[in-house]
């Protein structure tokens, strides 16, 4: 039986993305800058992608926020927020985190398949959405209403896990597995011609991919960095060179066509 969005939502709300990028009290101000520190150290590629000062004055809607590392910095750089949200336990410390920080963003919980009933119509100038979608039941679905919601001339910036890619091969081999938890009920890959489908309705104007997580995760958990040896090996550039052709996140940029 394939799994549905209640299944989805069970294994978010029981384990957060980066929940556990912290050991200081959850909640607390410590806790996020740890969360977001580490975030960008293992994700560096993130704020380029993003572009959050690009954002100022204008009104950003997040697909899937999490406990909200990108939606402080939207909110920061002074986006007029949105997020939606599918796990109201990531969504209640995504909450949180802009009260501790005096940011102002509206959360709505939800399920994106159905997004055009929950947010305003063309409306938004900036259509995000950070790992969230190949999770979805219909991800297409959930394109088809993010089309509804972006403004003309607005911009889609989605992130999607890449199929040709590293971390794809070291799961098919059995040596690796999507998420932090094991058993996440869903996790879509796409090749570039997929997600040109996926996106009908919106012209891509930039598809690249980034992204190998390089380190030994037996001390990654203890909040140690240390690369794999074979990564460890490579001479300077040739990471950089494997994560640009093999990485995991594909970063697609596109305006509704
Ligand atoms: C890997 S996490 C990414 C969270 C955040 N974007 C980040 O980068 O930290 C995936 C998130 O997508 C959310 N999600 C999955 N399916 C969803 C749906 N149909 N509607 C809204 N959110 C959804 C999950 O609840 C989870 O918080």
């Amino acid at each position: 039986m394939s799994a549905t969005i209640d299944d989805v939502q069970a294994y978010w709300n029981r384990r957060p993305c980066n929940i556990r990028h912290s050991t200081a009290e959850i909640g607390s101000r410590q806790y996020f800058d740890d969360v977001e520190e580490r975030k960008y150290f293992v994700e560096p590629h993130i704020p380029g992608f993003a572009q959050f000062e690009r954002w100022r004055g204008k009104r950003v809607l997040e697909v899937g926020c999490g406990i909200g590392t990108d939606a402080v910095n939207f909110a920061r750089a002074g986006a007029d927020y949105t997020a939606v949200e599918l796990s109201e336990v990531s969504m209640a410390l995504a909450k949180q985190r802009f009260e501790v920080f005096g940011l102002k963003g509206n959360f709505i919980h939800c399920n994106a398949e159905e997004l055009s009933q929950h947010v305003d119509n063309g409306a938004f100038d900036l259509v995000y959405s950070f790992g969230v979608i190949h999770h979805a039941p219909h991800p297409n679905q959930i394109v088809r209403e993010m089309r509804k919601v972006v403004a003309p001339g607005g911009e889609l910036k989605l992130m999607v896990y890449a199929k040709n890619s590293w971390k794809d091969a070291m799961i098919e081999a059995g040596f690796d597995q999507p998420e932090a938890q094991n058993g996440c009920p869903i996790a879509f890959t796409y090749t570039p011609e997929e997600a040109a489908v996926l996106t009908s309705g919106f012209t891509i104007t930039e598809l690249r991919q980034d992204h190998i997580f390089p380190y030994i995760v037996e001390k990654y958990i203890r909040y140690e960095y240390e690369p794999q040896p074979w990564f460890k090996a490579m001479p300077e550039g040739m990471f950089e060179a494997v994560e640009k052709r093999f990485g995991w996140h594909m970063l697609i940029t596109a305006k509704p066509a």
